[in-house]
């Protein structure tokens, strides 16, 4: 009786004990797949690249969960970025897309190639007639997520980091590739645009391997430095304002202007450097277009508008896309980031909040510079906003955590000191 009673209890447990780990392992293989399932290679070139595939079948790199959860959680959201390591880098891996997206993509190949919904993307990407033309009239097109005005006829001058610089595909499948990239999220092709490695203050691209791209980790987002110290969050503000103007006016031929300005698209590293990690919404006006294709205001600075709607970051791409250029980077740091008026769910009085009554100065710029709408009024804010900053980090004797060099690592005009 008693030995009977053992055995069925022993039967329970390890039935008890199967069902579990068949569970986590399905759960982890839904949550956690495989890298080489993760890249869908075998799509090329009707894909990003292929130039980190060698770390992949190398197994060099591994999936992992750091950053506070969040492979978890965007793997549950479909958000399709995970992290991973390589070596001991931390990196982050994007699909660059939902999955409904994909598969939308995927789609439109094949009927770009005249076959039905199942066709051999490999294959069907051969078929789509002039790519670099179907690329301009993506561009062009107010629902693509890389927006490029007034005009177009410079597309490939943008692109040219990218485009002809093959490194072991051939051009026509580069060209795939990056046509492939451009319909989905133009992210990777700005990241090579404006590198970090030449002082962009955005996260570094490493590589591509078939519908992933490999990214370096650029630390925790924006949000979690909410109640970090003040001159901390001044610190912060003053990378802001200094992207915003980079964007804005440092590239010789374009302005950036993102439009998915928020704080969880931006990420800071243990030293404290500021980073952009979403990439995928921006608007890129030619300064150089031809005479013809100028707009009549197009001499005259963009003033941003308020929306009359609470917390909403909203603008006008074709407002933006009229002028050579706008203060619209400046108002959604400004407005959006820096100000009590910046996104309550994310910054909640925004990022310089509790100002200390010293600092009034403070306030009353990022006031300026979040609402004015005089003509170059915002403009002229985020100037001195950016020089008031430099000036109380320096009076504090403010150095970023940086542990190798602490006396000459932040300021603009350190160098020449
Ligand atoms: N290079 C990076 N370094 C650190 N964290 C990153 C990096 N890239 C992305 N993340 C994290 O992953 C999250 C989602 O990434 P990303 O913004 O690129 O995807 P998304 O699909 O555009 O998300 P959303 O549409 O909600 O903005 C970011 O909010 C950030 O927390
Ligand atoms: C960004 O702007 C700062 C301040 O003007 C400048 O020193 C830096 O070189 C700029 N970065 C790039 C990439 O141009
Ligand atoms: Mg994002």
């Amino acid at each position: 009786m008693g030995g009977l009673q053992w055995k069925r209890r022993v039967r329970g447990m390890l039935t008890l004990l199967f069902v579990s780990v068949c569970l986590t392992m399905l759960i982890s293989h839904l949550l956690w797949p495989s890298i080489t399932d993760l890249t869908e290679v075998e799509k090329c070139p009707a894909c990003y690249g292929t130039s980190f595939c060698p770390a992949i079948t190398g197994g060099f790199l591994t999936l992992h969960s750091f950053g506070a959860f969040a492979g978890f959680v965007n793997i549950l959201g479909s958000k399709n970025v995970l992290f991973g390591m390589l070596g001991n880098q931390k990196v982050v891996l994007k699909k660059l897309g939902h999955t409904v997206e994909l598969e939308q993509l995927d789609k439109m190949i094949c009927k770009g190639a005249g076959l039905s919904s199942s066709c051999h993307v490999h294959e069907a990407i051969w078929q789509q007639g002039d790519l670099l033309h179907s690329m301009r009239q993506h561009v062009a097109s107010q629902d693509s997520s890389l927006l490029l005005c007034p005009s177009v006829a410079n597309l490939e001058c943008l692109l040219s980091s990218v485009l002809y610089k093959t490194k072991g595909t051939s051009t026509e499948a580069s060209l795939a590739n990056i046509w492939t990239t451009l319909m989905i999220n133009p992210e990777p092709l700005l990241l090579q645009v404006l590198q970090e490695q030449d002082g962009w203050p955005v996260t570094k691209y490493m590589g591509a391997c078939g519908r992933v791209v490999v990214e370096e980790y650029a630390g925790e987002i924006l949000t979690s430095y909410h109640n970090a110290p003040w001159l901390q969050r001044v610190h912060l503000a003053h990378q802001l304002l200094i992207a915003a103007h980079n964007f804005t006016d440092s590239h010789p031929l374009f302005g950036f202007y993102l439009t998915d300005i928020s704080a969880d698209n931006i990420a800071v590293d243990a030293q404290g450097k500021l980073r952009f990690v979403d990439l995928e919404n921006v608007i890129v006006v030619d300064k150089n277009v031809p005479n013809e294709d100028r707009p009549q205001s197009w001499t005259i600075p963009h003033v941003s508008e308020t929306f009359d709607c609470e917390g909403c970051f909203a603008f006008s791409s074709e407002d933006i896309c009229s002028h050579r250029m706008s203060d619209h980077n400046f108002y959604a740091v400004c407005q959006h980031l820096l100000s009590p008026l910046a996104a309550l769910d994310m910054i909640p009085g925004g990022l310089l909040h509790d100002m200390p009554p010293a600092h009034a100065r403070v306030s009353e710029l990022v006031q300026k510079c979040s609402e004015s709408t005089e003509p170059s009024g915002r403009l002229r804010a985020a100037q001195d906003l950016t020089e008031l900053l430099a000036e109380v980090l320096q009076q504090h004797g403010y150095s970023s955590m940086q542990p190798k060099s602490p006396s000459c690592s932040l300021w603009d005009g350190c160098l020449e000191a």
